[in-house]
């Protein structure tokens, strides 16, 4: 039985803010018109968990759960060790907690990139367990054939190019790519290639700006940047990194938050009074009534 089809839990019984009418891929695809203009900039964030979820869905169109929460929930080296089964288990999660945002899964790393047959097996195993209404892999050309293969079987892919974490073996590292001509074009390259196999989103994460705005203009689906420009048809962060939950702001993060220090402070004030016994007071322990 799919998770998401279970409605009884008491956080949904008086959603707040009220329900809104969930978004589609067409009117997030459309967002961008046949002349490559974009209106509102789309609006992302990564979210891991029914709560998180709850608080940003108002705000956002379209929530990501991405397969970062192998560092930011499991404390994993990268994201190339999490599984089908993790992010099935968090993305029902984020659907049962948001009513208005598109929900995409992240593929993890090797649940797609052998055949798209694979590629079919494991992304409708998210939508059917997940409620969530598209995927998301890395790759560019040599993910074309499996993007069009998905694509044309119902299923709403994001793309994802640039710097493509799941790829952090064979790159080396995380630097910001495209910072020589050969590289530059291949980037180039792979966003056209994945955009015409018919991805409705493009991630462009870790690109020199200018790479960034020509794959904006050469592409027709909306881009989504993550480092790397300004003129990308929406953006997208990691919540956590936003928030500042993280001591390490990494240069493409801008701080909305500083949840760390107000997290620390909490903590610390409350160990406090349970050691001094100032916590429980009278208001917060049952008596007998009178
Ligand atoms: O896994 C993730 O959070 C992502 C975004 C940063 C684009 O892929």
């Amino acid at each position: 039985m799919s998770t998401y089809t279970i409605d009884t839990a008491t956080s949904r019984a008086n959603p707040q803010p009220a329900p809104m009418k969930r978004l589609t891929v067409p009117a997030i695809r459309g967002r961008k018109n046949a002349d490559g203009m974009t209106g509102e900039p789309i609006v992302m964030l990564t979210a891991y968990t029914m709560r998180m979820a709850q608080l940003l869905d108002p705000h956002c169109d379209v929530l990501l759960v991405g397969d970062s929460l192998g560092q930011v929930i499991y404390g994993l080296p990268s994201t190339v060790p999490v599984t089908l089964d993790m992010m099935c288990a968090h993305g029902a999660a984020v659907v049962r907690g948001s009513w208005h945002a598109v929900v995409a899964v992240d593929m993890p790393f090797g649940s797609y990139e052998e055949s798209p047959e694979q590629a079919f097996r494991s992304a409708s195993r998210i939508l059917k367990e997940t409620g969530a209404a598209a995927v998301k892999l890395e790759g560019g050309e040599a993910m074309a054939e499996t993007v069009a293969f998905l694509t044309a079987r119902g299923i709403p892919v994001i793309g994802h190019v640039g710097l493509t974490p799941q790829a952090v073996n064979a790159l080396g590292g995380y630097r910001a790519r495209g910072r020589d001509d050969a590289e530059a074009a291949k980037i180039l390259a792979d966003a056209k290639a994945v955009a015409e196999a018919g991805c409705f989103l493009l991630v462009l994460e870790g690109v020199m700006e200018e790479i960034a705005n020509e794959a904006t203009r050469r592409v027709a689906c909306p881009t989504i940047g993550i480092g790397a420009s300004a003129e990308c048809d929406g953006q997208v962060l990691v919540t956590e990194d936003m928030l500042g939950l993280f001591e390490r702001t990494p240069r493409f993060v801008k701080r909305y938050g500083d949840l760390a220090r107000e997290i620390g402070d909490a903590a610390a004030a409350y160990a406090a009074e349970v050691r001094s016994r100032a916590f429980p007071t009278e208001d917060q322990i049952y008596r007998p009534k009178n």
